[in-house]
């Protein structure tokens, strides 16, 4: 399939670990070879991909092997090409802010990952400063587009729960220390430093994911701990781990929700999938994962009684019905990368904006405030 136009996409990062697999080889590649995104009328626009990075020689090993045209190590040099239109950013989040500040003088479309940066007072003043320059903005909001957080929207759109009471979210798995079995993920994670923490990682995500599908965070109360106090890096030297690698938050949401997420590295996974969430109404319950989604209504609800005397046979984990898929879930990197294209090129909406971001990076912020002074904090309505 011929497209009629391309947009121009900087991928800065694109060597990272988020930046190769998802944003460049699952979702710009696939689009690439899929012929495009189509637009409302029928129109393909392609997309041509120029790789940033700090290493010209894993900049060159990728495009060779992607057979991609454009990379370079210069990011003045790719923001002054007026034939790339759009900036992404996919750089630790300490890079983040000058890089896409960068970006919003030079004029580009912005897509970013979370968190948009380090503090909310940086993240809001981004928002504002695309605002002021009238660049279109777009935060990565993965989760939304797993496909068993795609059946949960389902279900609470058809009013299958009732009235929404509780979210009970499980995220987390065990991260090797590194000494031996290497590590799963890059040691500046662990270091608070180096914008590395549980929080600033995990919040961000439950900020989009309530407010989207259960109502404004208005309250945190968190509990953080560092459980394992050394890890070994990517080069098998022993470093001190600064940042939280747990972390236990309370969120009261507008409307009255009340949700919990534990979210840690230091877990043995005895669930489904790495992420559950619970999410019970007066009509009904789900339990949801990155895939899955099995709920139980009210009419097939059993009714356990307390005795501690007998052993309790009866098989709840029977009681659940697992949700069809009823539709094609493509990788949810790629669908938001689509939407964001859209926006560019004819303005379809955009509700993943750097506002959003920064309502991420305010939660992450309040949490850590919380889990210091050991208090509930409430969250202030931001405003651009
Ligand atoms: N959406 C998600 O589910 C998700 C998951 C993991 C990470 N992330 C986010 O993605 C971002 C990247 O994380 P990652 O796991 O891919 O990390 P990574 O360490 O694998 O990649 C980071 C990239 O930044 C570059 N970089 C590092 N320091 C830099 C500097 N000082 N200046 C310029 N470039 C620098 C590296 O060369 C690399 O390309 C982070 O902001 C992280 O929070 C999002």
């Amino acid at each position: 399939m011929s497209a009629e136009s391309t947009i121009g996409i900087i991928m800065n990062g694109a060597s990272g670990r988020m930046g190769y697999r998802q944003h460049l080889v699952r979702s710009i590649l696939a689009i690439r070879d899929q012929g495009g995104v189509e637009l409302s009328d029928g129109r393909r626009v392609q997309v041509r991909p120029m790789l940033v990075g700090r290493s010209a020689e894993k900049l060159r090993e990728i495009a060779q092997r992607h057979d991609i045209a454009d990379y370079t190590t210069n990011l003045d040099e790719a923001l002054a090409d007026e034939s790339f239109e759009v900036y992404a950013d996919f750089l630790v989040t300490k890079a983040r802010v000058p890089a896409i500040t960068k970006a919003i003088a030079a004029g580009k479309a912005i897509y970013t990952e979370k968190p948009t940066a380090e503090t909310f007072e940086d993240a809001l003043q981004l928002a504002r400063a695309a605002a002021e320059a009238g660049v279109k903005n777009g935060v990565v909001h993965d989760k939304l587009y797993l496909p068993g957080l795609r059946k949960l929207r389902r279900l609470i759109d058809a009013g299958f729960f009732g009235r929404i009471l509780s979210v009970r979210g499980e995220f987390g798995y065990w991260v090797f220390e590194g000494d031996g079995i290497p590590a799963q993920r890059p040691s500046w994670n662990y270091r608070a430093e180096d914008g590395g923490g549980i929080v600033v990682d995990m919040f961000p995500h439950w900020n989009y994911v309530l407010e989207n599908l259960f109502g404004r965070v208005e309250s945190v109360y968190a509990h953080t701990a560092t459980h394992i106090p050394t890890r070994y890096d990517e080069r098998g030297q022993a470093y001190q781990a600064t940042a939280d690698d747990a972390a236990y938050g309370i969120f009261e949401l507008a409307g009255g929700v009340v949700a919990e997420f534990n979210s840690s590295w230091d877990v043995r996974v005895n669930r489904d999938e790495l992420l559950e969430l619970q999410v019970d109404g007066t009509e009904g319950s789900a339990v949801v994962g990155l895939f899955g989604c099995k709920v139980q209504h009210r009419s097939a609800t059993p009714r356990p009684t307390w005795n501690p005397d007998v052993p309790d046979g009866h098989d709840y984990l029977a009681d659940w019905h697992e949700v069809p898929e009823n539709e094609v879930f493509e990788n949810g990197f790629k669908v938001q990368w689509e939407e964001f294209l859209r926006h560019v090129a004819e303005d379809a909406p955009n509700e993943y904006d750097f506002l959003s971001g920064a309502r991420g990076v305010l939660l992450a912020e309040k949490g850590l405030e919380s889990a210091r002074e050991g208090r509930r904090i409430e969250l202030p309505e931001v405003t651009v």
